[in-house]
């Protein structure tokens, strides 16, 4: 938060309230609820709106309708977002190395900058919002997973930027293992040798290489999501391949030779 602008907006307020001498625009101010009150009815409203609309709207003279805009942005707003909303809050969570493309189509087309009856004033509750861009197709194939029945997307994902991947809260292999302990210490899908199971990509949380690529996916690490769809699958246990039994899969990495 930057909280500097906060506290001035708010001490601004405050002087203004109290008829002291505070800026002439606060002092004046054309009370915008009279006629844009439907917009907060009832809602959850946004802490910078309680600031007063000037704290974003800077460049609206609203003596006449329509209004006159005074600046050069659009809907006398302070910037355009995110820079707007990067005023007052913290750029770091939106910045990390893997940002979602989504953050490119404005911080409002997931969050109402006014007031909503949605927690974090989202425009809807996820899952639906995921579902609003990402075809919710690749999530109800006919073995669900746990948590993406649920609609817990948030389990897994950040909204805005991670250093990992894929948008992931973690290390893809360290996310599962936070509900699937146990497959790390009981050999998998085969017994291999000394009992150690098939490779995971668990690096040296399973005594193994730290980076492992993917054999049958371009571009992407060997992790758990490379035999298993972590959002839904067509087997019990949402298996990429096609397959009657395990056995069935190997092909898809190794080549018989
Ligand atoms: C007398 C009623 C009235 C008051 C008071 C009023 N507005 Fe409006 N406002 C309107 C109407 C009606 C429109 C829609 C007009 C249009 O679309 O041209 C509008 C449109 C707007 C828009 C959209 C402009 C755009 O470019 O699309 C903004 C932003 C806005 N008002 C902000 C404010 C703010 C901030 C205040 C207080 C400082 C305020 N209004 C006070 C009636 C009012
Ligand atoms: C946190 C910043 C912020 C505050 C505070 C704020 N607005 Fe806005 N307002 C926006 C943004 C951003 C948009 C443009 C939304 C878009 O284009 O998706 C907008 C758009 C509008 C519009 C155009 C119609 C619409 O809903 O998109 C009106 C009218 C409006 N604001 C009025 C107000 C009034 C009245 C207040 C005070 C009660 C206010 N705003 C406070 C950020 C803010
Ligand atoms: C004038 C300062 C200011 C601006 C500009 C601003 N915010 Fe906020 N916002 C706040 C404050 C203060 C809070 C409440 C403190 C907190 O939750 O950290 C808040 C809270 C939030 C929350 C959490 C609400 C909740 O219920 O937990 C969201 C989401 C949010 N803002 C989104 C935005 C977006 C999107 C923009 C840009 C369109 C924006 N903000 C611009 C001051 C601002
Ligand atoms: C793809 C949709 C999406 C976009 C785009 C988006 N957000 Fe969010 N945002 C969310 C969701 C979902 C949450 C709730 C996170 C939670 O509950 O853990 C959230 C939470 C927040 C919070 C509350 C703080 C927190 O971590 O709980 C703030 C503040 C916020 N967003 C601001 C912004 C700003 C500023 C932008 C634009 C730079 C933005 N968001 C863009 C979906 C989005
Ligand atoms: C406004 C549209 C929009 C919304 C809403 C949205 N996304 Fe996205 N998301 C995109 C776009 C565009 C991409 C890039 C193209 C693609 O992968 O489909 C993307 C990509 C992603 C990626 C892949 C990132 C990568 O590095 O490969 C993840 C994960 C993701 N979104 C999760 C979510 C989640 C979780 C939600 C709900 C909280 C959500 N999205 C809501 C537009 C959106
Ligand atoms: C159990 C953890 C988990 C949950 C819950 C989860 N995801 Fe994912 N998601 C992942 C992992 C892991 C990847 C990366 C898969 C890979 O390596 O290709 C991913 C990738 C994605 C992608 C990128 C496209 C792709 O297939 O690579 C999108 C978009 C996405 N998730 C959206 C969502 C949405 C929307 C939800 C909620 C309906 C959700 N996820 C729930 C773990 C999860
Ligand atoms: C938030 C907790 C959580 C996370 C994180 C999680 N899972 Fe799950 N997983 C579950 C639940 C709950 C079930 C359903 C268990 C049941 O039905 O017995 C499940 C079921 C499964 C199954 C089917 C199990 C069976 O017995 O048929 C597989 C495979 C699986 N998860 C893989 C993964 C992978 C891969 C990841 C990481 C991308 C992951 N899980 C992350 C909670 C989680
Ligand atoms: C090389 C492919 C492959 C990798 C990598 C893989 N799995 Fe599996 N997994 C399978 C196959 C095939 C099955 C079903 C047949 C079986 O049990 O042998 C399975 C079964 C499961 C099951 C259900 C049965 C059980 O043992 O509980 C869970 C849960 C599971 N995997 C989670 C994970 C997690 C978590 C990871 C990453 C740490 C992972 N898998 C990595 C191929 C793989
Ligand atoms: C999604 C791809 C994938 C599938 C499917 C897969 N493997 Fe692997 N396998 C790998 C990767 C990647 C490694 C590690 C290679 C490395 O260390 O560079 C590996 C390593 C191995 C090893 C060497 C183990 C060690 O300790 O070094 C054996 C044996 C093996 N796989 C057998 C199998 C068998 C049997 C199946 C089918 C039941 C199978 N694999 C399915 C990708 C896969």
């Amino acid at each position: 938060m930057n909280v500097l602008r906060i506290i001035t907006l708010f001490l601004a307020l405050a002087a203004a309230s109290a008829g002291g001498p505070g800026p002439a625009s606060a002092k004046d101010e054309i009370d915008c609820l009279l006629c844009h009150g439907e917009m907060i009815e009832g809602l959850q409203v946004h802490t910078a709106v309680s600031m007063g609309c000037p704290s974003c709207h800077v460049g609206i003279d609203a003596a006449d309708v329509p209004h006159r805009i005074t600046n050069s942005v659009k809907r006398g707003l302070l910037a355009d977002q995110p820079e707007l909303c990067f005023s007052c809050h913290d750029s770091k969570m939106f910045t990390n190395k893997f940002k979602h493309p989504a953050l490119d189509m404005g911080c409002s087309s997931c969050h109402n900058p006014h007031g909503s009856k949605n927690a974090r004033l989202l425009t809807t509750t996820v899952p639906e919002l995921c579902f609003g861009c990402h075809d919710r197709g690749m999530f109800t194939r006919k073995v669900m997973h746990g948590p993406v029945s649920a609609g817990l997307c948030l389990q897994c994902h950040t909204p805005h930027s991670s250093r990992t991947d894929s948008l992931l809260l973690a290390e893809p292999v360290r996310i599962c293992c936070l509900c699937h302990a146990q497959i790390l210490s009981k050999p998998h899908l085969i017994s291999g040798t000394a009992g150690k199971g098939h490779p995971l990509g668990a690096g040296k949380d399973h005594g193994e290489k730290r980076k492992i690529k993917d054999p049958a996916r371009k571009g992407k690490r060997f992790t758990c999501a490379s035999c298993h769809d972590p959002h839904s699958g067509d087997s019990p246990q949402m298996i990429r391949f096609p397959m009657q039994s395990s056995m069935d899969i190997c092909g898809n990495c190794h080549s018989a030779r």
